[in-house]
């Protein structure tokens, strides 16, 4: 695992989008996981800048996203699909149809797991998949457990998630319970990852989850084990290592 100290949050986006970068330009076909949260913001900004400048093409490049919303339509501002419209899709030359995320207005659980299992196979495997990390130390969606999921699943979302998205939607009932993710396993076969992390709330679990013991109580406790993790934090977030 490599740690790469970031001044502040537009140094770490800069940083983390020099990696994707160097990803396309050296392979123009690459096959990119992608994550939401506020994390990666900055990164697609600064990814959108340098295409507009000309200096990447993404026409070549499929991108699988870790997870979605099970329950919210594409045009819902809330959906992850709308999410990687807003920062980057509809910004870049990107092929809309290699554009691929869970869909969460599929009802069947199982169902949309096993099509986005297939999705996730029939690209070929995840050359650089970008990760933020959440408090609990979770990734994708995948929370404190007591094992690891392998595959996409259905995730019953944590209390505290649910009750900290609610301010983004009109009452309770349209919060979502519950969200498809991609699984550990996953994550876990992609050959490169990146992981963002940002501000003195996410010390913690950065010690935690990179210095402490693998385990499923902290999800992101697993990527100690792949050969090529590239973490860029800022100095805020390393604060405690
Ligand atoms: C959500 C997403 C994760 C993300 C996490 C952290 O739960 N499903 O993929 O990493 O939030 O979000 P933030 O970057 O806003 O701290």
């Amino acid at each position: 695992m490599k740690i790469i100290k970031a001044k502040d949050y537009k140094d770490m986006s800069r940083k983390a989008a020099n990696i994707i970068s160097a990803q396309v330009i050296m392979k123009p076909e690459s096959v990119l996981g992608l994550a939401t949260g506020s994390t990666p913001i900055g990164t697609y900004a600064q990814l959108v800048e340098w295409y507009q400048k000309g200096d990447l093409d993404f026409s070549g490049v499929t991108t699988v996203n870790l997870d979605e919303y099970k329950g919210l339509t594409r045009d819902n501002d809330q959906s992850y699909y709308y999410f990687m419209n807003d920062h980057l899709f509809s910004k870049v030359n990107i092929d809309k149809s290699r554009t691929f995320l869970p869909d969460g207005t599929e009802a069947d659980s199982d169902k949309a797991c096993a099509d986005y299992n297939r999705v996730i196979a029939s690209v070929g495997g995840v050359d650089l998949q970008l990760l933020g990390l959440g408090h609990n130390g979770h990734i994708g969606f995948n929370e404190p457990n007591d094992i690891f999921e392998a595959e996409t699943h259905c995730v019953n979302l944590t209390e505290s998630t649910v009750k900290a998205n609610q301010r983004f939607f009109a009452s309770m009932d349209d919060v979502p319970k519950q969200a498809y993710t991609m699984g550990i396993k996953t994550i876990m076969q992609a050959k490169k990852i990146l992981v963002v992390v940002s501000g003195e709330d996410k010390a913690a679990i950065v010690k935690e989850a990179f210095f402490g013991p693998v385990t499923p109580k902290v999800q992101a406790s697993i990527l100690q084990f792949h050969k090529d993790v590239i973490v860029v934090a800022d100095e805020a977030a390393l604060s405690l290592i």
